[in-house]
């Protein structure tokens, strides 16, 4: 794992940008897998002044976001096709016939699931995955005791989820209990995964997924089985690390051919 600890919420967003940009130059027809919430906004906002700028073309990109509510139908404003589609799809250019969320609204959701699993592999795997976490630990919906080897399947969500997202509906009653969301296995697939984290109220799951054991408990924890994991934190994200100082050598000295 790489941990890179900036100064403030929007270098975080850049640095991020920088690494799915690279990935994109690299191949205009890159599998980027995408993230909703709070977390990865100044991501797509700097990839969207990259595009505007000329510097770079998602026309070509395909998209897979890591979850969906249950029962949500993607015209709602909080589903997440719709939130994808308002932050990063039309933002970034992308084709939104490339872009996929899974269907919370099937009349047969575990076939969903299983169908989301196929495309992703038929897409040729995601190269690179953008991840914000939980205050619990939960990458995509994959709540504590998630099973590490998991596939896209339907998970009920946490009381604390449900009240961390309750921002985004009129009320607590109005966020759905239960959701689709791609397995810790299928993350685990993605060929580069870059994870970004601000504000204190993050600082104890990072501590605990990356300097914590490996468990169920903490299902970002998986990424220390990544062979290329980035985890990108601002200051008051980092608080909770130990080795903060060894961090900051390691990437102020970083040789400049690796970095991004
Ligand atoms: C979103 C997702 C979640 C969020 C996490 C953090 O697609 O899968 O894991 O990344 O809940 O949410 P924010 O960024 O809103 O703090």
């Amino acid at each position: 794992m790489e941990i890179v600890i900036l100064p403030t919420a929007q270098e975080v967003g850049e640095m991020a940008a920088r690494i799915v940009a690279d990935v994109v130059r690299r191949k205009p027809t890159a599998v980027i897998g995408l993230a909703t919430g709070s977390s990865p906004l100044g991501i797509y906002a700097s990839l969207e002044a990259r595009v505007k700028r000329g510097e770079l073309d998602f026309s070509r990109v395909r998209a897979f976001a890591l979850d969906e509510y249950v029962g949500l139908a993607p015209s709602h404003p909080e589903s997440y096709h719709d939130v994808i589609d308002r932050t990063a799809t039309r933002p970034l250019g992308m084709d939104p016939a490339l872009v996929h969320v899974p269907d919370g609204t099937a009349a047969d959701l575990a076939a969903a699931c299983r169908h989301y699993e196929h495309m992703i592999d038929d897409a040729g795997g995601v190269d690179v995955q953008i991840l914000g976490i939980g205050a619990n630990g939960h990458i995509g919906f994959n709540e504590p005791t998630s099973s590490l080897a998991s596939r896209t399947r339907i998970k009920t969500l946490t009381p604390q989820t449900r009240q961390d997202n309750a921002r985004f509906f009129g009320s607590l009653d109005e966020v759905p209990t239960h959701c689709l969301t791609q397995g810790l296995g299928t993350i685990m697939r993605a060929r580069q995964v870059v994870l970004v984290a601000q504000g204190a109220a993050k600082a104890t799951a990072i501590g605990t997924a990356v300097e914590g054991p490996v468990s169920a408990m903490c299902p970002a924890s998986v990424l220390q089985l990544h062979e290329h994991a980035t985890i990108v934190v601002d200051e008051d994200a980092a608080a909770g690390l130990k080795l903060v100082p060894y961090y900051k050598h390691t990437y102020a000295n970083k040789p400049d051919w690796q970095r991004v």
